[in-house]
C-alpha cells in the first residue's frame, strides 16, 4: 500500500504568452481550475499507475475542497484519513507559458493543518510505502518519518518545495527525490564545498544520508545513487505542453512502481516515462498515464 502524508489543492490555470514583469498586466481569455498539491498529484499518480493508496491530507469545508478530493476518490485512492480544517482548501495560482514552463503561488491555506496524528499507527507497517513533500508542516513529516522507520515502513521524501531538513531527519528518507535547486538546498545544508556535477551531488547525497538519492533534471532525465553507485535515465522525448505536476507524476509513479517490486533503477525508468507523458495536457493530472500507457513507451528510457 501507498500512502501519501501532503498537500491538496485547487490549481488556477493561466496560459500566457510570457510571464508578465514586474508591473506588467497580461489578458489571458479565462482560467482552467483543476485538481492539484503535490501531494494529491503523487496519490494520483501512484493510483493511475495502478497502486493502491491512501491519502491524509487537509482541506477546507468550502466547495474548493471537493477539486482534489473527487478527482482522488475518481482515481480510487481511500481518502477516509482526509482532516478537515476551519482554514480555506489550498489553492495554487499556476501561469504556464507557451513553452509549457510555469510559475506558481500556493496559497497553503487548510494545508498548513494537517497533523501526523491523522495517520494511523495499523498503516505504518512493512507494506506501506511512505511517500512525503513539504507542502504541510516540516515537523508533522518528521514527526511522521520517525513513527514510519520505526515501523519498518519504506519512506520516500520528495523535498518539494526546498525547505531546511536537519540531517538526523533526512537519514529517515530511504529515498530522497529532488529537483535541481532542491538538490542544491539539500546539499548545501549537508556539506560546505561544492560539487560541479549532478551526478557528484546525488552520490555525495545517497552517501551521507545512507539512502537513494535521485535528482530530476527535466528534459535531462534522472542523476540517481544508490549504495555508492551513480547512474542516469534518459527522459522520454515529448513536447510538454504543460510541465507542472511532472515532478509529482515521477514520485507517485516510483512510489507505485517499488510496491510492484522494481528496484530503484527500474522503478525510476517507470517514473521517468511517466512523468514525460504526464506534460501532455495542462493540468498536474489531466495527463496522468496509465501503467499500460507506460509500459507502451518505457523502452525508450535508458539507463547508464
Ligand atoms: O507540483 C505541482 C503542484 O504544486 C501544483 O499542483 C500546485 O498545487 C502546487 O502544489
Amino acid at each position: 500500500m501507498i500512502l501519501v502524508f501532503g498537500s491538496l489543492n485547487a490549481d488556477f490555470f493561466l496560459s500566457v504568452r510570457t510571464f508578465p514583469a514586474p508591473g506588467e498586466t497580461v489578458l489571458t481569455p479565462g482560467a482552467l481550475v483543476k485538481a492539484g498539491g503535490k501531494g494529491a498529484n503523487q496519490a494520483a499518480a501512484a493510483a493511475k499507475a495502478g497502486g493502491l493508496v491512501k491519502m491524509v491530507g487537509a482541506v477546507g469545508t468550502d466547495e474548493v475542497a471537493k477539486v482534489p478530493v473527487t478527482a482522488l476518490r475518481a482515481l480510487g485512492v481511500d481518502c477516509s484519513g482526509m482532516q478537515v480544517s476551519e482554514l480555506a482548501t489550498g489553492m495554487a495560482m499556476i501561469m504556464v507559458d507557451e513553452h509549457g514552463e510555469n510559475s506558481i503561488v500556493v496559497a497553503s491555506g487548510a494545508n498548513t493543518a494537517v497533523s501526523a496524528q491523522a495517520v494511523a499507527q495499523t498503516a505504518l507497517n512493512e507494506d506501506t510505502i511512505l511517500v512525503m513533500q513539504m507542502e504541510v508542516p516540516p515537523a508533522e513529516n518528521f514527526k511522521l518519518l520517525h513513527r514510519a522507520k520505526a515501523a519498518g515502513v519504506r519512506t520516500v521524501l520528495n523535498v518539494a518545495p526546498a525547505r531546511p531538513i536537519p540531517e538526523a531527519d533526512l537519514k529517515l528518507a530511504d529515498y530522497l527525490i529532488l529537483n535541481e535547486i532542491e538538490a542544491d538546498a539539500v546539499y548545501s545544508s549537508l556539506f560546505e564545498k561544492t560539487f560541479l556535477g549532478v551526478e557528484e551531488k546525488a552520490a555525495a547525497i545517497a552517501e551521507k544520508t545512507g539512502g537513494a538519492c535521485l535528482i530530476t533534471l527535466g528534459a535531462d532525465g534522472v542523476a540517481g545513487a544508490e549504495r555508492g553507485k551513480m547512474f542516469k535515465v534518459s527522459a522520454l522525448p515529448v513536447k510538454p505542453v504543460d510541465t507542472t505536476g511532472a515532478g509529482d507524476a515521477f514520485v507517485g509513479i516510483f512510489a507505485a512502481m517499488l510496491d510492484n517490486g522494481l528496484d530503484t533503477r527500474q522503478a525510476a525508468r517507470y517514473a521517468a516515462a511517466g512523468a514525460g507523458l504526464a506534460c501532455l495536457k495542462i493540468g498536474a493530472q489531466e495527463a496522468l498515464p496509465t501503467l499500460k500507457e507506460i509500459e507502451a513507451r518505457v523502452e525508450e528510457i535508458k539507463i547508464s
